[in-house]
């Protein structure tokens, strides 16, 4: 059958309408740049909407604070693995890019002086790691979505268009350079070619490798797949967060914020024992060693439930009133996915993969670095990444509690920003090479026409159980290997994949066999990463090689995979130096919490 293109062309065109698309749409709007925004969900459906605690600030309503603190924080929460000018960058924009959101109308929660509400978050310290400080400003539990429709409300007073339930099959990489995006329609089935002088990639995690997890069922990694398709490495891949409480056999999120407003987790001997792994922080500490302590206590056999395989997370002794006033959405969620009123009895609750550190290698403008003629940070030109999708690096090894929503807009308003700074509005471009999306189009349809005997959903279940089981909290060299193993196997049986509808309209059975190859891609860089990455760092927890080691392994993994499934790795230097001379490079310690 004869596929045919129709092309559009704007100054920039940014995938994804999470809080980093949206942020970085709104940007590259208001410098005055045409701006599309391509989304396989409508905006506020994208996975934004589900961040509950908060979004860090040291805005210092609640006890005193300091952006300076705030670095500290991160760093040492990063395990030294982030890029210090990077982390330097966000935390000073930080209580900017905070009330920027507040003068676009985000219903924050209040103090009873009227400023913005702030909660305590597992890591976030004061006085360069002292004592807990109130940097969380929250609306409630629902953070999240509060601050997606707040954007998505700027947004179209800035009239970007917005391509909504466009799924992007890859980037339009001609000589090295970005020059657009290919996409498919997915409700009345036609395809798209994009041309923009800078495409920016805020697709979000790729979560779903894992069978549990916090993540909604889009974050399948679309960006990091388009970016190893064009050939360029992702970094960090290995290092994939575990929040300590999603609901056990759900996954669904409870927020780090109801151990914030004073929730604690228990075992079966009803022992309070965060305060055995992590003194002074307790429930607190950051999330590594929150998961670290739960997987440790229910291995010992100090699990709660019939099968003593889950911990309690106890909210029953606070006050109803709090509950329901600051987390009426977690509430909410233990009703209906545990069956639990909050204000009587524990939550139960394990470990479940959530955050992905690693992503798109980039500097703390948004833009896409590849190593190039010994320059370790040589930016693609045309090409941006923010949000979960992209490694600034901020979180290096480990993120800590709502520097997630903060890096999404931080970095998605440095890439729209760097764009409105470097690019013309309207100006020309060239013609697009004469094969252009030839490639593309060939794969599409080898896809959807794909006549094998093993069904998309089988190939992702056995992809995703395999990740669950051996690239876990804890890794060894046998697990990982016998991950490596099973996703050959995975990679063997996706060449006899099967897909059974053919349309071109609403054809989810193909928008998922895209979906599963950009995941596989990405799992495959994690399995990689971590058998080789021979120490213990942040959430990367080796039991054969159960300590950090900076000499060897201070330094970021790049992984590249080809078409079928080879993965080679690489390296670059983390940055070891600050943006200004406002703070000082923080030397490596061990983390005590
Ligand atoms: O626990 C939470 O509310 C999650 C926040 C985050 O991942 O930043």
């Amino acid at each position: 059958m004869a596929y045919e293109w129709i092309d559009h062309t704007y100054d920039v065109v940014v995938v994804g309408a999470g809080g980093a698309g949206l942020r970085a749409a709104l940007g590259a709007a208001q410098g005055g740049l045409k701006t599309a925004c391509i989304t396989k969900v409508f905006p506020t459906r994208s996975h934004t909407v589900a961040a509950q605690g908060g979004i860090a600030a040291s805005l210092g309503n609640m006890s005193d604070d300091s952006w300076q603190w705030h670095m500290y924080d991160t760093v040492k929460g990063s395990d030294w693995l982030g890029d210090q000018d990077a982390i330097e960058y966000m935390c000073r924009e930080a209580p900017q890019s905070v009330y920027e959101l507040e003068h676009w109308g985000l219903p924050f929660s209040r103090t009873e002086e009227g400023k913005i509400y702030q909660r305590p978050f597992g890591g976030h310290m004061k006085e360069f790691g002292k004592t807990p400080a109130q940097r969380a400003c929250a609306a409630a539990d629902r953070t999240g979505h509060t601050l997606i429709h707040t954007l998505y409300g700027e947004c179209v007073r800035e009239e970007t268009s917005f391509f909504i339930e466009y799924f992007v099959l890859d980037l339009i990489m001609e000589d090295g350079e970005c020059r657009g995006v290919l996409a498919w329609k997915l409700d009345d089935g036609t395809l798209h070619r994009f041309k923009a002088q800078s495409v920016i990639l805020a697709t979000g995690g790729y979560g779903r490798a894992y069978f549990s997890c916090t993540s909604a069922h889009t974050c399948t990694g679309d960006g990091g797949g388009m970016v190893l398709r064009a050939g360029l490495p992702l970094q960090d891949l290995e290092f994939m967060q575990f929040h300590p409480t999603g609901i056990y056999g759900a996954g669904m999120l409870i927020t780090e914020g109801a151990r914030g407003e004073g929730g604690y987790l228990v075992n079966s001997e009803g022992e309070r024992f965060m305060e055995r792994y992590a003194p002074s922080a307790k429930d607190l500490a950051s999330r590594d060693v929150v998961s670290r302590a739960m997987t440790i206590e229910i291995r010992e056999g100090r699990g709660v439930g019939p099968n003593k395989d889950h911990i309690y997370l106890h909210l029953d002794h606070l006050p109803a009133d709090l509950l329901h006033k600051r987390l009426p959405g977690i509430s909410e969620s233990s009703k209906i996915f545990a069956d639990v009123d909050v204000t009587r009895e524990p939550i139960p609750v394990l470990p479940t993969a959530h955050y992905c550190m690693g992503g798109i290698p980039t500097n703390y403008h948004g833009e896409v670095i590849c190593p190039k003629d010994g320059d370790a940070d040589a930016i693609v030109p045309g090409l941006y990444a923010a949000g979960e999708a992209a490694s600034a690096s901020v979180h290096g090894a480990n993120r800590l509690g709502c520097n997630s929503l903060l890096d999404i807009v931080v970095f998605g308003r440095a890439s729209g920003m760097r764009c409105a700074e470097k690019l013309t509005a309207g100006a020309r471009q060239r013609e697009f090479s004469k094969d252009c999306g030839e490639a593309t189009l060939a794969h599409f349809d080898a896809i959807r026409h794909a006549d094998g005997s093993t069904s998309t959903a089988d190939l992702r279940l056995h992809m995703q159980t395999t990740m669950q089981t051996d690239a876990a909290v804890f890794r060894t060299a046998e697990s990982l290997s016998e991950g490596k193993q099973n996703l050959g196997k995975v990679w063997e049986a996706a060449k006899d994949m099967k897909v059974t509808d053919r349309s071109m309209i609403w054809n989810s059975d193909l928008v998922e066999s895209f979906e599963f190859e950009n995941l596989l891609l990405q799992a495959t860089c994690l399995i990689e990463g971590a058998l080789a990455r021979q120490e213990s760092r942040g959430a990367h927890a080796r039991e054969d090689f159960p300590d950090r080691d900076d000499k060897k392994w201070m330094k970021h993994t790049l992984c590249r995979v080809d078409a079928t499934g080879k993965a080679s790795l690489d390296y670059r230097p983390v940055h070891s130096y600050t943006l200004t001379d406002e703070i000082d490079y923080i030397k490596p310690a061990v983390r005590v919490y």
